[in-house]
């Protein structure tokens, strides 16, 4: 497959473009779960209101709950767009691919998402109008309507992360129903029932207008949301059971900040848990506005730190297999060592650069390594190498793979290389207005012998014997 269509390219100055579309993509998942989560705990408390099993319940469905729901549910379809833009700004090639391959999966998701807009806005509309049979039905609707747009749009992100033999096979299916599938979606089916029995833990606690049993029965309903956190353990090691070997190895110690992100979202779930255990199960101790919006917080940081897995665990790719965190096609990298990854970026720099060499590197690093490095800023390049020897500095961008094996063989011909080089010694020289330009075909020739002895290939395959070690 080659990906060689030609999108813009665009520069971000001195914010990393994964980072960009992290931070945003950890309020949107945190918005949409907890709109879908709202959905269903309000059809619960409904049930409850109407069967007669709890009849204050109402008062909470008529409360604020109501309008953070609608409010989480408008700022995570804002954030959702705004991840599109940002996306197709940051990566139009991943995006391209997705939407090529999951086309009309996409489409079944907007129609699923169009009728929770329509079922949620009408409940908040006409709610209070209707019988108790049409308010529950159109609860019911908003929530599976809602849960209808997870579960198709968990079946492309997991497949991004492991799309296994449809790389061989292209079916639809077999990359939608993907080893990962499954538990991710139940993790957040867990996630999104968490969030909203913890805001409604919030809600009823700010109700003094309730008495004080009622309140803590209400916030017993709103745990019993809660309670599937206790399968968690179990679903985070099918997880990580699912995952490719090299994934598993950053999130589990091979990098320090998958790791401590894997921890954290561990460790906040593990509160979370154990306080709706301990504290409302066994002792029957209700639980306070106070200590809510602190297990909610923790839920948050739970997101963020699954969020941050998810997507860490997927370096080097975006497409696994497939397509490069830096938009290159694995199959791509042979062909652009020859002809350079440069030639398909006729786009401007944000800057001018006072020679042809530096502004040769400025290209080739936002083509292969701006989506995870700043030059001075985040990840910075600058700060990574710059105090390198120069040795040094050209073999392990050559060799870039082994360097870290979360990120891709390098791309390019061996001037790029060098260009890419000689602009990080620039950065690092505080940018002198003349700067010499280097090009000896001896040093040339070296990094080309080390482009070769590294290989095309990704370091989660076996790495090619060395020419000294095949003799
Ligand atoms: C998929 C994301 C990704 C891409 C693409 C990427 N890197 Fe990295 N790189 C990282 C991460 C993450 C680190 C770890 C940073 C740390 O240890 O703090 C890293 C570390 C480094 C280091 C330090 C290695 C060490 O052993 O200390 C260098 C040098 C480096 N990258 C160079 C590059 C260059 C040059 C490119 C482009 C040709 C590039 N990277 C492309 C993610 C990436």
């Amino acid at each position: 497959m080659s990906f060689l269509t030609t999108y813009p390219v665009n520069d971000f100055g001195p914010a990393m473009k994964g980072m960009v579309i992290g931070g945003l993509g950890i309020f949107h998942v945190f918005l949409a779960q907890f709109a879908i989560g709202g959905g269903m705990l309000m059809a619960y408390f409904q049930w409850l209101a109407m069967t007669g099993r709890e009849p204050r319940a109402r008062e909470v469905l008529d409360s604020y709950f109501k309008y953070l729901i609608l409010v989480s549910f408008v700022t995570g379809a804002l954030t959702g767009v705004a991840m599109w833009f940002t996306s197709i700004q940051i990566s139009p090639t991943t995006i391209g691919q997705m939407v090529d391959v999951f086309h009309w999966v996409w489409a079944t998701e907007w129609l699923f998402f169009w009728v929770e807009v329509i079922a949620g806005y009408a409940f908040y509309r006409w709610g209070k109008l209707l019988s108790d049979r049409a308010r529950l039905t159109l609860l019911l609707i908003y929530s599976v309507s809602g849960y209808g747009s997870l579960f198709w749009i968990n079946g492309i992100l997991s497949w991004q992360l492991t799309p296994g033999d449809w790389v061989q096979t292209r079916s639809l299916w077999v990359g939608f129903f993907n080893q990962t599938f499954w538990p991710s979606l139940l993790y957040r089916t867990i996630a999104c029932m968490v969030i909203a029995g913890l805001v409604a833990a919030v809600v009823v606690n700010t109700m003094t207008s309730l008495e004080r049993e009622t309140r803590t029965r209400l916030i017993h309903h709103a745990a019993r949301f809660m309670l599937p956190i206790l399968a968690m353990p179990v679903i985070g090691l099918w997880f990580l059971a699912a995952l490719p070997e090299d994934s598993r190895g950053w999130v589990m110690g091979g990098s320090i900040a998958m790791t401590m992100f894997l921890n954290l979202a561990v460790g906040a779930s593990a509160l979370i848990g154990g306080y709706v255990v301990v504290g409302l199960w066994k002792q029957r101790l209700t639980i306070n506005g106070a200590t809510a919006t602190l297990l909610l917080a923790l839920a948050f940081g739970a997101s963020a730190g699954g969020e941050f897995v998810r997507e860490g665990a997927r370096k080097p790719y975006t497409i696994r297999e497939v397509l490069y965190s830096n938009a290159i096609g694995e199959d791509e990298v042979e062909h652009l060592r020859k002809v350079g990854c440069t030639t398909r970026d006729p786009y401007p720099l944000l800057e001018p650069y006072p020679t042809a060499q530096l502004t040769l590197g400025a290209r080739t690093f936002r083509n292969q390594c701006g989506i995870c490095h700043t030059m001075a800023g985040v990840n910075a390049l600058e700060h990574l190498m710059g105090s390198w020897t120069i040795e040094q500095q050209r073999m392990n961008v050559a060799k870039l793979q082994w360097t870290k094996g979360f990120m891709p063989p390098f791309a390019g011909t061996a001037e790029e290389l060098e260009a890419l080089v000689q602009l990080v010694r620039w950065e690092h020289a505080k940018r002198p207005p003349n700067f010499p330009e280097s090009h000896d075909p001896k040093v040339l020739a070296e990094i080309e012998r080390w482009l070769e002895e590294a290989g095309p290939r990704p370091a989660s395959e076996p790495r090619p014997l060395l020419a000294t070690e095949a003799r």
